[in-house]
């Protein structure tokens, strides 16, 4: 059934410490999505938002002399100015602090007690704090380490209640008959062999040992387990249980709604295994897609501020403009893969994508136009050169792939493939050399192809980049006379879009780079977190 809706979630990040270039990676990508689907005029539903609850931000709080809300409050600011400052196209923005999240986890938690989903028993395990996870013996090994961080863990024994994992296993498994919901693929191998081929715990969902939490109506003792609390974000927002829950119905329920949740790989097994099973106790329909994405790395491994190689996205943006941070982060790290952060890739993205790739091409089409047309785009016809029918089958095979790519996901690729269009239109102007052509009147044909075809490649592949280059592709089709209805993308196939419009002058639109300064530059940003 072709899916007319969409809702996106980024994970909801902890407000434990300010937002990094790996946080601002996770919600670039699912901001890319979200605009991708709304340029093709699907209905759309962007949620992104912070989880801030449990000990870890309690602790935090009380270091810095601040009540845990007035904590949470500081850094969710820094995370929402962060946002717009990317201009990130969220529809909401959830904290679990908002009382009609608590609400819906206080409903969710009753509706499973009465279920018989959870029941009270004894918690015995280690804990780890900064993961807010239990684990067993055996998964922390000799040395009593978290498998997820690799932080030391404490022995932990109190009264908590258990949800009944078995319970659901089949229906579980039956969603993994699926192979596209947790792609990469190699992940829910992960899962199966990791976690539910060796037997799969009750999970331990509520706890007594601190008060920073969602209180358990029927047993005021006991607060949500913070992973209970914040995988519930994805229905409280859209009003799931509530009197208005138009939103619910429309993104949840309706099977016309495509909904992915896109994660980081640190947290899959929350996603893929538990949250599943909450949505089948509460008799609700499964996502269609976990979408797993790799880390972002520095050259010293995962950042962090200990190592003291965090780094903050806003001195990037202030210096190299949003969008060269966009496409960086959509372009280098490989979807599904980590990826690394490098003050050398990042300039030589800027300069060899943007600056010479598209910048060049834009502003030596738009000189060409106007030098020898009056700045008026000839209209197009088909095949007047010997390079017009490839390019022109390109085209088309480029829009066709980057809908199927984007539509399974693989962002990265989708976008290499429109670079390849913009590097072809390039070589094309080398090929058919219009400086030439302009100096002998019986290839004015040909000269003029060769603009309208520049023309209109440009306009393709600025429109696809428009999810990405959200500031530059309004300046782009400006320069080209597009107006707003006519830059929509049911015309990308339409040839003659451009026909006799006049073209105008743009600014540089990506200054080309000095390597070695911008390296220097960036390479004192890295620890610089503010
Ligand atoms: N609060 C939980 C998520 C609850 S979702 C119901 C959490 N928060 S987090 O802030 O620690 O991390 C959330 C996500 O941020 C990760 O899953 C990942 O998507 C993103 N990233 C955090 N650090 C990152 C990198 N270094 N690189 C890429 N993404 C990173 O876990």
């Amino acid at each position: 059934m072709l899916k007319k809706r969409f809702y996106i979630t980024t994970p909801i990040y902890y407000p434990s410490g300010n937002p990094h270039i790996g946080h601002a990676y996770c919600t670039t990508l699912c901001d890319v999505f979200a605009r991708y689907k709304r340029m093709r005029h699907f209905e759309c539903y962007f949620l992104t938002g912070t989880d801030e609850h449990g000990l870890k931000i309690e602790k935090n709080a009380e270091k810095a002399g601040l009540t845990p809300q007035e904590y949470v409050d500081n850094i969710t600011n820094v995370f929402t100015k962060l946002w717009s400052a990317m201009k990130i196209s969220n529809d909401d923005f959830i904290r679990t602090t908002q009382e009609r999240h608590i609400t819906t986890v206080q409903n969710i938690f009753s509706k499973m007690l009465e279920n018989d989903d959870i029941y009270l028993g004894k918690y015995e395990g280690w804990y780890c704090t900064p993961c807010e996870s239990f684990w067993t013996e055996t998964q922390v090994g000799e040395n009593h380490l978290c498998p997820d961080c690799g932080r030391p863990v404490e022995k932990a024994t109190e009264e908590s209640y258990f949800f009944k994992t078995q319970k659901y296993l089949p229906e579980l498994l039956k969603w993994y008959d699926n192979d596209k919901v947790i792609t990469p693929i190699n992940r829910k191998n992960e899962m199966l062999n990791t976690f539910i081929k060796p037997g799969l715990d009750d999970l331990c969902v509520s706890r007594t040992s601190f008060s920073w939490g969602v209180q358990i109506r029927e047993n005021n003792k006991h607060v949500a387990y913070v992973w209970l609390d914040a995988l519930c974000n994805y229905l409280s927002a859209l009003g799931y249980g509530a009197d208005h829950d138009e939103l619910y119905q429309k993104f949840w329920k309706s099977e016309e709604s495509e909904i992915i949740h896109v994660i980081g790989a640190d947290i899959t097994r929350f996603h893929t295994i538990y949250w599943p099973e909450f949505l089948k106790a509460l008799g609700l329909r499964l996502p269609d897609r976990v979408f797993v994405h790799g880390l972002l790395m520095m050259k010293d491994g995962k950042m962090s501020k200990s190592k003291g190689n965090v780094v903050s996205p806003y001195p990037l943006i202030e210096r190299y403009g949003v969008d060269a941070i966009r496409y960086y982060l959509v372009r280098e790290v490989v979807f599904g893969q980590d990826g690394q952060f490098t003050p050398e890739q990042f300039v030589d993205r800027v300069n060899v994508d943007l600056a010479n790739n598209i910048g060049n091409l834009v502003s030596r089409t738009i000189s060409m136009i106007q030098k020898y047309f009056d700045g008026v785009v000839p209209n197009f016809e088909k095949g007047v050169n010997p390079q017009d029918k490839e390019i022109e089958d390109m085209v088309l095979e480029t829009i066709f792939q980057y809908e199927n790519k984007l539509d399974d996901l693989h962002i990265t690729e989708a976008f290499i493939d429109v670079m390849n269009l913009l590097g072809r239109a390039n070589k094309y102007i080398e090929e058919t050399a219009p400086w030439t052509l302009a100096k002998d009147e019986t290839k004015k044909k040909n000269l003029e192809s060769v603009m309208s075809h520049l023309a209109y490649v440009i306009f393709v592949g600025t429109k696809l980049l428009e999810p990405v280059l959200v500031e530059k592709s309004p300046i782009i089709f400006n320069a080209l006379g597009l107006t707003k209805e006519e830059y929509d993308y049911d015309n990308l196939k339409n040839f003659n879009v451009l026909n006799n419009h006049k073209v105008n002058k743009t600014e540089i639109l990506f200054p080309r780079l000095d390597v070695a300064k911008e390296v220097e530059y960036v390479k004192g940003l890295m620890g610089n977190n503010k």
